[in-house]
């Protein structure tokens, strides 16, 4: 089936499949860092960080709390909303910028967890835009035919790799992670087009250095006299650059789609500053409420930000079958993406069959840590049992060479 389509680009491929949003679900942090209880760390205050970010609180990990566990939380409301079983997932990713370890990838971890065991994995790196680039990832490959369903987590655990002596940043951030889960479908809708764009010239500007090189004279590979493994970052630059990118990517993203700005329901940003928002909004001629913000509560989530925002919108009743949203991302990179989506929602489970499936799952969730403790534990035995063998082996051979030489 070739997908009409009257716009200068292609909607969707050939195939026929489309690509549907049909679960969602987020997971907090517990505890509440306020914008009081942070003028007891920087030298700050509530009345700066409200009226320069909209900020009022956010949520901080715990100590036994991380990026794959809040990841896993919101991929297990998202499974259960879409009603589908771990083992019909065929991909796992994890949009992140504090993944649990460089590798194995925080989606391998979760992708154990939840087992799905014919699923690949991995973890996408965009910063801010990560969810935007990492769903669209996950559409083309359901639109090409490849798989079926896909499950996409934004997850951060931002305060880990905060500068709590710079007040420049740390009042911004928060952890958190949301999560969808995309399905192929032949009627038509789900994700209709997306804009991905970055400009590494602009890595300077925002980061968190890791393993690159302390080579002071080179400002692409350097740290540039930045703390390893905290997270730096010009505000004004950025400020910038974000309320120029916003507009144009949502307005391409929309041409993309052969649609306007008066076809949109909902946008839901990356949430970064109210102030952003604002003038993103000032830009594009449209009323600050079509705009989702739930900055005050979560602060910059980075990829969870979106996600999160959309689960939100979903609670207070702002989305509907068939609406239009796009979702627009921006942060390091520098990154940015936006996308169009026409909104399918859950569809509603009938009675005993989504309490049996729900069993299932439960139990798939519990079978799955028992035999991934029985798989370690195998493992370990292996490596005891190796390292015997070879030394049977050689006093084997020794009492060969005696025997001979009897
Ligand atoms: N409390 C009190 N004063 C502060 C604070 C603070 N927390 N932080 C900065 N100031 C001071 C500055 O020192 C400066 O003082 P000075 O005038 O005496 O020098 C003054 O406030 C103004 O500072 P600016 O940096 O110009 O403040 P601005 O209005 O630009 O706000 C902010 C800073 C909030 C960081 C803003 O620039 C911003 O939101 N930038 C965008 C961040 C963003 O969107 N990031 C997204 C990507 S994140 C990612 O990809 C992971």
């Amino acid at each position: 089936m070739v997908t009409p389509n009257n716009g200068p680009f292609p909607t969707t491929n050939r195939t026929g499949i489309y690509a549907h949003i049909v679960g969602w679900g987020m997971a907090v942090p517990d505890t509440i860092l306020t914008n009081k209880d942070l003028e007891a760390i920087v030298d700050t205050s509530d009345e700066w960080i409200r009226t320069r970010t909209g900020v009022q609180e956010r949520r901080i990990a715990g100590e036994r709390e991380s990026t794959a566990s809040l990841g896993l939380k919101a991929a297990q409301r998202a499974i259960q909303v879409a009603d589908i079983l771990p083992t019909d997932i065929d991909l796992v990713i994890v949009a992140t910028s504090t993944p649990e370890n460089i590798f194995p990838s925080t989606a391998s971890l979760i992708q154990n967890w939840l087992g799905a065991g014919k699923a690949g994995a991995f973890d996408l790196s965009a910063a801010c835009s990560g969810f935007v680039y990492a769903v669209d990832m996950a559409a083309q490959s359901i639109r090409s035919g490849s798989i079926q369903t896909a499950v996409v987590i934004g997850a951060e655990t931002m305060t880990r790799v905060m500068d709590w002596q710079d007040r420049g940043t740390c009042i911004l951030f928060g952890d958190g992670a949301g999560a969808v889960v995309l399905k192929a479908s032949d009627v038509e809708g789900g994700v209709l087009s997306a804009v991905l764009r970055s400009d590494g010239s602009g890595g300077d500007l925002l980061g968190i250095p890791t393993v690159g090189s302390e080579d002071l004279t080179n400002p692409d590979f350097s740290t540039n006299g930045h703390k390893m493994h905290k997270m730096f970052m010009n505000g004004g630059e950025v400020f910038k650059f974000a309320t120029r990118v916003i507009g144009e990517s949502v307005e391409q993203a929309l041409s993309k789609a052969d649609l306007g700005l008066e076809d949109v329901a909902l946008i839901v940003p990356h949430q970064a500053n109210l102030r952003i928002i604002q003038a993103a909004a000032r830009t594009l001629k449209v009323e600050p409420e079509l705009f989702m913000s739930n900055v005050e509560h979560y602060g910059n989530t980075s990829a969870a930000s979106i996600p999160i925002a959309l689960c939100e919108a979903i609670q207070q009743g702002r989305v509907h079958e068939a609406d239009k949203l796009v979702f627009v991302g921006f942060g390091g990179g520098l990154t940015w993406a936006a996308m169009v989506v026409q909104w399918t929602g859950a569809k509603p489970v009938e009675g005993r069959s989504g309490t049996f499936k729900e069993q299932r799952r439960q139990i798939s969730y519990f079978v799955v840590r028992l035999r991934s403790q029985l798989r370690r534990t195998m493992r370990r035995i292996n490596e005891i049992v190796n390292r015997v063998r070879p030394k049977r082996g050689r006093i084997l051979r020794l009492r060969d060479q005696v025997d001979r030489l009897e």
